[in-house]
């Protein structure tokens, strides 16, 4: 199967990356084209597949197609070039308050660059996986979100994000729309790493006490979704490490398995003011994953324990 990852340089898209090679699979891995962008032609022409030496040369850089998914013309190109039988479409605008300040910028990423991949898929015949986000929902639940619970989100971003899964649910019917939430993993500096890194500094991370979510280890996705892609059960799918959690639990478990004796200050979830607003909670829980035969995600204790020993 030749699978194609957009956003392969972020935090899930190299752990998608990682997963899927392991299992065997060609996978193309995108970055953003850097600036001033160079001609497409430079990477992958159009109508031309890269061959195994110019992967190896790493043109668009340390092994990375280049392709900056709001430029329909080179998505055309790479689309021809690869003829993918999968597209995990990882990349996205995810800074929750620059999309607040840049709210075009947000959705001409986030929705118009999903609008631009499904379509291709569509055209080529190659399924559409779209990862989402739990700030599709406002947190007035306050108990896990499933697949069919109603979205309002309250940001820019989860606005853009929802405009995205509309767009992928329009323009390409074989599709997953896979939300996750607080992703964290060895990739890049995350949550985890946040407060390790302040803890060992002997300084007390400031950490929201009450606010409520599905902190999510992106080896955890990137191992569903390969499971999920064989299912040909399309449509909607929360992956996240099962049990509500707050910040603040999470925060001190991690400190304990780490051995930090140092504690978090709590901060009350009003007094953290931030450009964009969040759900005060956020956890997802998932039906589709076992109906569609999928193994249930682990717990997040069972995921945090395994990031530390790979940490390590
Ligand atoms: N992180 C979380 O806690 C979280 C929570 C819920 C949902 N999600 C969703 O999960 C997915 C992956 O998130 P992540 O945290 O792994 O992302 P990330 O580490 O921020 O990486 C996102 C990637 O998107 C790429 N990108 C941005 N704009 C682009 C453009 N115009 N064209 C091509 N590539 C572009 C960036 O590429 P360059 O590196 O080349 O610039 C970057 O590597 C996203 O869809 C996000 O919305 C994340």
């Amino acid at each position: 199967m030749r699978v194609f990852v957009t956003g392969a340089r972020g935090l899930l898209g190299a752990a998608v990356v990682e997963r899927f090679r392991t299992a065997g699979m060609e996978v193309y891995g995108t970055m953003r084209q850097p600036s001033p962008p160079a001609p497409l032609s430079h990477s992958v022409g159009e109508g031309e597949s890269p061959s195994p030496a110019s992967r190896e040369r790493g043109l668009g850089g340390e092994g990375y197609l280049s392709l900056d998914i709001t430029q329909p013309a080179q998505v055309r190109a790479v689309f021809d070039a690869l003829r993918p039988d999968l597209v995990i479409h990882c990349a996205a605008m995810t800074n929750v308050d620059a999309c607040e300040r840049q709210p075009q910028e947000a959705y001409r990423v986030n929705a118009f660059g999903a609008e631009v991949i499904a379509s291709h898929c569509q055209r080529l015949g190659a399924v559409c996986v779209y990862i989402s986000t739990d700030y599709v929902f406002d947190g007035s639940k306050r108990a896990p979100y499933h697949e069919y619970d109603a979205e309002n989100p309250l940001s820019v971003y989860g606005r853009s994000k929802l405009a995205g899964e509309q767009a992928v649910r329009a323009f390409c019917p074989r599709h997953y729309i896979v939300r996750v939430a607080w992703l964290y993993g060895k990739q890049r500096k995350s949550f985890p790493q946040f407060v390790l890194e302040q803890a060992r500094a002997g300084t007390s991370p400031v950490v929201i006490s009450d606010q409520i979510g599905s902190p999510t280890y992106v080896a955890d996705v990137a191992d569903r979704l390969l499971q999920l892609i064989q299912t040909d059960c399309y449509g909607t799918y929360h992956l996240t490490n099962a049990e509500p959690v707050s910040r603040y639990e999470f925060a001190c478990a991690l400190l304990a398995l780490a051995g930090l004796e140092i504690a978090p200050t709590p901060l009350p979830f009003r007094a953290w003011r931030t450009p964009a607003p969040r759900p005060i909670y956020s956890a997802l829980t998932s039906w589709r994953v076992e109906w569609a035969g999928v193994a249930p995600m682990p717990s997040w204790k069972d995921a945090l324990q395994r990031f530390w020993a790979d940490l390590c």
